[in-house]
C-alpha cells in the first residue's frame, strides 16, 4: 500500500511539473519532441529573426591566416552561429548570456570551430590517421578532441574533410583520407562517431560538418580554388562515396565546397545539395557554405552580384552564409520580390534549428568550465596520441634490418631541419595547439635511449634556402657516429588551404645534404614529416631505410622512437600513393587500364610509369607469410554472398600487425572500371609464429555493382576477381 501511495504521489508530481513547463511555449519543453518545438519556435519568429538564424559571424582572434576576420564587435544576439577562434568557455558563456537573455525568443548560438585533427591533443594529420588502418582508434581520438573542444566552448566542428584527392600537390591531401574513396568512407565515419557520439546531446559530443561537399580534392593541376571538371560519373563513382557513408552514419551538417563541378559551383548546386543531399540520403541537417564561398560565386562567374549570389547558394540548398553576410544584408529584399519564399526560408531555419535541438543547445545553452589541466593533455588523451602517432608511421624502406637500431649502435648522428622541430609536427590545421606541448624527435629519441646511446645533434641545414653553412658539423657528427638519422620534411604552412606546391619534392638544399652524408658511408636513416606524399626519386637512393612520420602531432617524438629503437614494430600502410616524380601525378591505385597495357606503350618515354609506393605499401619488421586464399563458392547468384578467406603468418620472429586489404576488379562490364577497388579491410596482431585467418565477405550489390553517372547501381553477370596481397582470384556471378 506504501509503495501504490509513493508511486501515486511520483506521477502526480510529474504531472504538476509538466504542467508547469507546459505552460511556457512548447519549445521551451525540454520533454516535447523537437519536431513540435521546431515548428512551435519557427511560428513565434519574426523575419529579422529567420534571417540571422540563416547567419554566421565571427568571434574572437582569427588563427585561420586565409581568412582575416574582424574581432567581434557587436555580435547580433539573435545570430545563429559564430566561428569560435576563442579556447575561452567563460568568455563564450558570456556570449550565450547575451543571446539566451537580450534576445526576444532566447535562442542558443552554435559556436563553430575548425578541429581537425585533435583540439589541444594533436593527432597525425587525417593523411596520417588513415595510414594507420585503424578507424577504432580514429574515433577514440576524435572522442578526444570532441571532450576538448566541447569543455572550451565548441559544439560544432568543420570536421572531418573527406575530400578523395589524387593529386599531392594541392595542400589540402593534408587534411583527408586520402586517394580512396572507401578509406575516406571509413576514416569519415570513424571520425563522426567519435564528435557525435551516441548521441548530440551527451556532455562531450559536437556536431560533426562533413566538408567540402563535393568534388573538392578534384583541384585542377592541384591548385586550390580553381575550376574542376568533375564528370557524373567520377561524382558518383569518387567524390560522393564518402559522404554517403557519412550522412547515413548521422553527420549533424555539411559544409559547401569552393570548388565549381563542371560549371556549377559546390555552393550553388542544386543536383548536389538538394536533390542528391536533402531528397536522395534525406539528410535533415544544414548546409553551411564555406568561407567567402558564397561571394565567391561572382568570381566563378555565376553570379553579376552579391544579392545574386546569395539568391543562387539558398535556392540550391545553403542554409547558412558562413562570415558573407550576403544572406542578412539580401534576404528582406529578395523574399519581398518573391525570389525567395516564406516556406523555403522556415525549411532552412528549421534546419538549423534541429541541430541546436539535438545538440540539447536549448536545455543546456552554456559550456561547462573547467580547469584546463583536466581538459587537456590527460595522461588517457596523450596514450591514444601516442598509439595513433605510432600506427601512422609508414616504414617505407629498410634494407639490411637497419632498423631496429641494433644494441651495437652507441652513437646516432642526429641531423636536419626536423630533428629538434616542434611547431612544423603539429602540421596545418592543429586548433588550439601549442609547440610547447609537442614532443620533438630529439626529446623522444633522449627519452627512449637515456644515456645508453650518445646523441651527436647537428641541424645541417634549414628546410629551405642555400645556406650549406651547417653541412660540415653535419658530417662531423656522423663521422663520429654509427648512423646517421636525417630528419626532413615540410613546414606545416606548406600544406593545408592555399598550399599548393608545383613540385612534391623537398628543397635541393635537403637532398643535398643527404648527398653529404651518404659520402661519410655511415647507415643513413630518413625521417620524413610531411603533409602530403612526397618524391623521393633521388632520396631513396641514398637511404638505407626510411619512415615517413607525416606530421605526427604532440606525441611524435616518443611514437617515432619507439620504432627506431624496435619497442613498436612500425604497421602503418600508405592511405595515398607515392609517385615517383611529380610528372607523374595522377597516379593512383584504383585508375583504369591503359587501352594498351602490354609492351609499355602509352608509358612516359623520360620516366618509368610505375610509382615508387603504391597505396598500401608499408613495412614491418617481421614477415608475414599468406597461405592461398580460398572461396566458399567459384560461382554464386547475384543474390547470394560469397567468403573468401586467407591464412596469414607472422613468420618472423618479432610480434607484428597486419592489415590485410580485399579488393576486387571488374575487367569486363557495361562501363570500364578500375582496376580493382578497396572493398574491406581488417587489421590484427600477431606474437611471432602465429597465424591467423582473414575473412571478407562478399556482398555483391553492395561491392561488385557499380554506379552510373545519376546515381543508380548495376549488378552484373560475368567474372569478377579478389584480390588480396599478390593474389588474384576468380570468381563468377550468375543470374
Ligand atoms: C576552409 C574550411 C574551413 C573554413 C573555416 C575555409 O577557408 O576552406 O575548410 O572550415 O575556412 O575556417
Amino acid at each position: 500500500m506504501k509503495k501504490i501511495t509513493s508511486i501515486l504521489v511520483l506521477f502526480f508530481c510529474i504531472q504538476i511539473s509538466y504542467t508547469t513547463q507546459a505552460s511556457g511555449p512548447v519549445y521551451k519543453d525540454k520533454n516535447a519532441p523537437i519536431e513540435s518545438r521546431i515548428k512551435d519556435l519557427v511560428s513565434k519568429m519574426n523575419l529579422d529573426e529567420k534571417i540571422l538564424q540563416l547567419n554566421q559571424y565571427t568571434a574572437g582572434l582569427n588563427t585561420n591566416a586565409n581568412n582575416i576576420g574582424e574581432a567581434v564587435k557587436a555580435i547580433p544576439a539573435e545570430i545563429g552561429s559564430l566561428i569560435y577562434f576563442s579556447a575561452d568557455p567563460v568568455w563564450r558563456n558570456q556570449i550565450q548570456k547575451k543571446a539566451m537573455e537580450e534576445s526576444r525568443l532566447g535562442i542558443p548560438i552554435l559556436f563553430g570551430f575548425d578541429v581537425i585533427h585533435g583540439y589541444r591533443t594533436v593527432y597525425p594529420i587525417s593523411l596520417g590517421q588513415a595510414c594507420s588502418w585503424d578507424p577504432a582508434l580514429v574515433t577514440e581520438a576524435a572522442a578526444v578532441a570532441a571532450r576538448e573542444a566541447k569543455l572550451s566552448g565548441v559544439d560544432w566542428t568543420f570536421s572531418p574533410m573527406i575530400d578523395v584527392a589524387r593529386d599531392p600537390r594541392w595542400g589540402r591531401v593534408a587534411e583527408g583520407y586520402g586517394e580512396d574513396p572507401y578509406t575516406n568512407a571509413v576514416f569519415g565515419v570513424a571520425t563522426v562517431k567519435g564528435y557525435q557520439g551516441k548521441n548530440l546531446n551527451d556532455p562531450y559530443s559536437v556536431a560533426a560538418c562533413l566538408k567540402h561537399f563535393v568534388a573538392y580534392g578534384m583541384s585542377e593541376g592541384g591548385r586550390d580554388y580553381r575550376y574542376s571538371d568533375v564528370s557524373r560519373q567520377s561524382l558518383w563513382e569518387t567524390y560522393l562515396v564518402p559522404y554517403e557513408a557519412c550522412v547515413k552514419a548521422g553527420a549533424a551538417t555539411l559544409m559547401s565546397s569552393f570548388n565549381d563541378i563542371s560549371g556549377v559551383p559546390g555552393s550553388a548546386n542544386p543536383y548536389t545539395l538538394t536533390e542528391i543531399l536533402k531528397k536522395r540520403w534525406k539528410h535533415d541537417g544544414f548546409v553551411v557554405s564555406d568561407w567567402d564561398a558564397i561571394n565567391q560565386l561572382i568570381n566563378q562567374g555565376v553570379a553579376a552580384d552579391r544579392k545574386e549570389a546569395g539568391l543562387k547558394a539558398f535556392t540550391a540548398g545553403v542554409e547558412m552564409d558562413m562570415t558573407d553576410q550576403i544572406y542578412a544584408q539580401n534576404f528582406k529584399q529578395l523574399i519581398a520580390e518573391k525570389k525567395i519564399s516564406m516556406a523555403k526560408v522556415d525549411e532552412a531555419v528549421s534546419r538549423v534549428l534541429r541541430v541546436k535541438f539535438r545538440l540539447g543547445l536549448f536545455d543546456k545553452p552554456y559550456s561547462t568550465v573547467v580547469d584546463e589541466s583536466q581538459r587537456y593533455l590527460t595522461p588517457e588523451s596523450k596514450a591514444i596520441a601516442q598509439r595513433l602517432s605510432a600506427e601512422s608511421m609508414v616504414l617505407l624502406k629498410n634494407e639490411k634490418n637497419t632498423l631496429p637500431l641494433n644494441s651495437g649502435v652507441k652513437q646516432i648522428a642526429l641531423i636536419g631541419p626536423m630533428a629538434t622541430d616542434k611547431e612544423n609536427l603539429l602540421g596545418a590545421w592543429s586548433a588550439n595547439g601549442k609547440e610547447s606541448d609537442v614532443e620533438s624527435i630529439s626529446e623522444g629519441l633522449n627519452k627512449e635511449f637515456g644515456t645508453s646511446v650518445k646523441i651527436n645533434l647537428a641541424k645541417g641545414c634549414g628546410f629551405d634556402g642555400r645556406d650549406e653553412s651547417g653541412f660540415a658539423e653535419a658530417i662531423a657528427a656522423t663521422q663520429k657516429s654509427d648512423v646517421v638519422l636525417i630528419c626532413l620534411g615540410e613546414k606545416r604552412g606548406w600544406s593545408g588551404e592555399n598550399a599548393s606546391r608545383s613540385s612534391i619534392a623537398l628543397p635541393v638544399i635537403q637532398e643535398k645534404l643527404v648527398q653529404e652524408l651518404r659520402n661519410t658511408g655511415k647507415p643513413i636513416v630518413l625521417i620524413l614529416s610531411n603533409g602530403r606524399p612526397l618524391e623521393l626519386v633521388r632520396l631513396e637512393p641514398l637511404a638505407d631505410a626510411m619512415v615517413e612520420i607525416w606530421q605526427p602531432g604532440v606525441c611524435g617524438g616518443s611514437a617515432l622512437a619507439g620504432i627506431l629503437s624496435g619497442r613498436t614494430n612500425p604497421s602503418g600502410k600508405l592511405s595515398m600513393t607515392f609517385p615517383l616524380s611529380t610528372g607523374q601525378i595522377p597516379t593512383y591505385y584504383d585508375m583504369r587500364q591503359s587501352a594498351r597495357p602490354t609492351g609499355g606503350q602509352g608509358n612516359y618515354q623520360d620516366i618509368p610509369t610505375e610509382p615508387l609506393y603504391w597505396f598500401g605499401h608499408g613495412l614491418s619488421y617481421t614477415t608475414f607469410t599468406y597461405g592461398t586464399a580460398k572461396l566458399s563458392a567459384t560461382k554464386i547468384k547475384k543474390t547470394e554472398k560469397l567468403t573468401v578467406e586467407v591464412e596469414v603468418t607472422n613468420s618472423g620472429n618479432v610480434k607484428g600487425t597486419e592489415t590485410v586489404l580485399w579488393y576486387i576488379s571488374d575487367p569486363a562490364c557495361s562501363i570500364s572500371r578500375p582496376m580493382k577497388e578497396l572493398k574491406f579491410f581488417e587489421k590484427k596482431e600477431l606474437t611471432a609464429g602465429a597465424k591467423t585467418t582473414f575473412k571478407f565477405e562478399i556482398d555483391p550489390m553492395r561491392d561488385l555493382s557499380f554506379v552510373d553517372s545519376d546515381g543508380k547501381h548495376f549488378l552484373e553477370t560475368g567474372d569478377f576477381y579478389v584480390l588480396v596481397n599478390k593474389q588474384k582470384v576468380k570468381f563468377e556471378v550468375t543470374e
